[in-house]
């Protein structure tokens, strides 16, 4: 049996925010010490990651003079270079400040929005220069508490707007960088704009350069709005979407809880792992969580070692299950194979489907047996099988 350890070509990388997060909250203060961006480095190369990621201001503090920024990030560069960690994403705060109370890219101020792009533009040449090839946009903030104050159209129009400058400015650069729109139904906003893979995935199509968008789905934003986020990320997968994604953990609908991936639901987690496993995903698997708040540092490395350790443990899982001789038995007695087959066999033309009959009564008498199917996945789940 595996030892679970990981390993940097497990791909697992890590948000600097997420283990440097300090426990505040709406009702409670900080928790925990604040985090040295180069310690986490350390620490997670030590844990096994591959990478880590960050927003603008985890690494460079808002405020910062040139001189400050120049030398964080000689510290940075140097402790990547003696970890070996990489930077393969990294991503914009648009939400801290103030000044983005209403969003960013659509806020109703003009002037925010020229902002928040130059704020964008400044740190994907930061992004570009550690080698990052893809750059998460998480619009929290782009939304509403009341439809009185938010033209939704207008609002998407700014949206897209904001995204073809985005491409237009990397492919002027001639940078190997993709964008990778990140849904969440609310929170910080009443409601948030792009919602769901759905939306975004719908919202891509309507770009300049729809090929160099896709999405960066987290397990625990489609759970908040009771989805089913395995689906939606098969949707990401089957529209060639999936360029990036967070992985963390949520307990049905409610506020975003952000847990240790696979603490929350543990058996979409199995079949999300499945899927990833399946499709062949090659991107990076990021662990988007926060330690609750009953933590020390302790805990906070524990369950950065947790997420991926239960990662490679439903990938074995995952991998058990599709092995086992009575699963493959029953995935054909629940014709799974079957929805592979076109509908219309090759040389047939409609005419034939229409000329034929069904047997209703039969057909219709047909059980799935997916009831058994799932059993099996639950008890290889369980450790019985
Ligand atoms: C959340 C979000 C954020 C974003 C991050 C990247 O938990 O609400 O996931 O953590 O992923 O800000 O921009
Ligand atoms: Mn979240
Ligand atoms: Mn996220």
């Amino acid at each position: 049996m595996s030892t679970y350890q990981p390993v940097p070509a497990d791909r697992f990388t890590f948000g600097l925010w997420t283990v440097g997060w300090r426990g505040v909250n709406t009702f409670g203060d900080p928790v925990r010490p604040a985090l040295d961006p180069v310690d986490a480095v350390r620490r997670l190369a030590d844990l096994g990651a591959h990478g880590v990621t960050f927003h603008d201001d985890d690494l460079i503090p808002p405020g910062s003079s040139d001189t400050e920024r120049e030398d964080i990030l000689k510290r940075f560069r140097a402790v990547l270079e003696e970890t070996g960690l990489a930077v393969p994403m990294a991503t914009t705060n648009l939400f801290s400040d103030p000044v983005f109370r209403d969003g960013g890219f659509t806020s109703n101020s003009r002037d925010v929005r020229r902002y928040a792009i130059r704020k964008v533009i400044r740190n994907i040449e930061l992004a570009v220069s550690l080698g990052a090839r893809t750059y998460v946009c998480w619009g929290g903030m782009d939304g509403a508490e009341t439809e009185a104050g938010k033209n939704d159209h207008a609002a998407l129009d700014r949206l897209r707007e904001a995204f073809d400058i985005l491409c237009g400015y990397v492919r002027e650069q001639g940078y190997d960088l993709r964008f990778a729109v990140e849904p969440k139904p609310n929170e910080p906003r009443g409601d948030v704009l792009l919602p769901t893979v759905g939306h975004a995935l719908a919202f891509i199509n309507e770009l300049e350069h729809p090929e160099m968008v896709g999405v960066n789905p987290e397990v625990g934003h489609e759970q908040m709005a009771g989805l089913n986020f395995a689906h939606g990320v098969a949707q990401a997968l089957w529209a060639g979407k999936l360029f990036h994604i967070d992985l963390n953990g949520q307990r049905g609908i409610k506020y975003d809880q952000d847990l240790r991936f696979g603490a929350g639901d543990v058996k979409e987690a199995f079949f999300l792992v499945d899927l990833l496993e399946s499709a062949g995903y090659d991107g990076p698997l990021h662990f988007d969580f926060k330690t609750p708040r009953t933590e020390d540092m302790s805990g906070v490395w524990e369950s950065a070692a947790a997420c991926m350790r239960n990662y490679l443990i439903l990938k074995e899982k995952a991998r058990a299950f599709r092995a086992d001789p009575e699963v493959v038995e029953a995935l054909e007695a629940s014709r799974v194979p079957e929805l592979s087959r076109s509908t219309l066999g090759e040389g047939e033309s409609l005419s034939d489907l229409l000329a034929e009959e069904i047997d209703l009564a039969e057909v219709g008498g047909r059980g799935y047996h997916f009831e058994r199917l799932d059993q099996l996945a639950m008890e290889h789940l369980f450790g019985v099988r």
